[in-house]
């Protein structure tokens, strides 16, 4: 277990929350890290990159010590081409923490290792995880499969098993993470924090459309479809959704799809019009406040952590002998 000095005694529980296209927005990221959880925005929520500048300048202002760290996700796929203005943003206001997705982080690493800041890369294969390493990250997100967004395929029991074969530093766990009991579940499995995404479409801060929170609080897991059918990268999406903007949920391209956008326009419209959301939707029945989710994450978090195993074991020995046989022991 890793977890940054940055992160240490400033978190009421170790959660992050991950950045979303278009929903995450200045408001739920300050309300996060003055409850107590770190907070990633998308540098692409930003129209722009002086707006993206106004941003980091209220988080400087308004975030002291106490709160949690927040932190910037940058799309380094070459179809960025806000990619070095905002990287160049991100070493002025010298950001707690990067989350990098779509490219080789290297140079990424080098930039903000040089002000002080972290480097966290997700990942959806432990080969994947291997080589953002060899990049010198200080820390992996493992989106496991069910995760919302582009979710991988792999177990997230599995996938955080195997990286912790070979990786010491810094873990976080994604996909389906939604209460405290899921918290402490993946910190048993090995991880540092817990990276929510979905949950928090569903308070009264995130940027997302009124609708888009309601049909969260009344789809299941079986509502979620994976498809690469909206944006060409597979991805998780609320059935209702699809079939609302034209999409036929049940495996053929659609009439009106457009697979492989690479146009951010076009791709802000694609996520606009159909809602993302992962298996952890089952378990989200109302819009909270962030700072009153956050209190319950807390507290259900702290009653996880006193829960007493589920049985008795089967195979301990009674009276120091180990001849007697086995008995229950509690
Ligand atoms: C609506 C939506 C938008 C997302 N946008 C991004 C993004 O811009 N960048 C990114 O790295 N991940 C993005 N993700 C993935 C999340 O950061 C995170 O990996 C995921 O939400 C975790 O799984 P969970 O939703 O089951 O908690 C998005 C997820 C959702 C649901």
């Amino acid at each position: 277990m890793s977890l940054p000095n940055a992160f240490k005694y400033r978190l009421a529980v170790p959660v992050m929350a991950a950045p979303m296209f278009l929903v995450s927005g200045p408001e739920l990221i300050l309300e996060a890290c003055k409850a107590g959880v770190a907070a990633t925005i998308p540098a692409l929520n930003a129209r722009q990159s002086s707006i993206f500048e106004s941003w980091l300048a209220q988080f400087n202002e308004q975030l002291s010590d106490q709160d949690a760290p927040y932190g910037v996700n940058l799309i380094l796929h070459a179809s960025n081409q806000r990619r070095e203005a905002d990287l160049a943003l991100c070493e002025k206001y010298k950001v707690p923490y990067l989350v990098t997705s779509l490219g080789h982080p290297g140079e990424v690493v080098k930039r903000v290792h040089d002000y002080g800041g972290l480097v966290f890369s997700d990942v959806i294969h432990a080969y994947h995880a291997r080589k953002v390493i060899d990049a010198g990250v200080d820390g992996i997100i493992a989106v496991s499969a069910g995760a919302g967004g582009h979710a991988g395929t792999q177990s997230l029991v599995s996938l955080l098993r195997e990286i912790r074969e070979f990786w010491s530093g810094t873990l976080i766990a994604a996909g389906a993470i939604n209460d405290g009991a899921g918290i402490r579940a993946v910190e048993i499995l090995g991880a540092d924090l817990a990276y929510m995404g979905t949950r928090f479409i569903a308070t009264k801060e995130a940027q997302a459309q009124e609708a888009y929170k309601t049909m969260l609080t009344t789809c299941g897991a079986s509502d979620v479809v994976y498809s690469a059918e909206v944006s060409g990268t597979p991805a998780n999406f609320l059935r209702p959704s699809l079939l609302q903007a034209g999409f036929n949920p049940n495996g053929t391209l659609p009439e009106g799809g457009k697979p492989h956008l690479k146009d951010l326009t076009e791709e802000a419209k694609a996520w606009r019009d159909v809602w993302s959301a992962g298996h952890g939707v089952s378990g989200i029945h109302d819009v909270p406040a962030v700072a009153e989710l956050v209190s319950r994450l807390s507290d259900e978090y702290e009653q996880a952590c006193c829960l007493p195993r589920s049985i008795a074991i089967r195979g301990a020995f009674v009276g120091g002998s180990n001849t007697k046989g086995w008995a229950d022991k509690t």
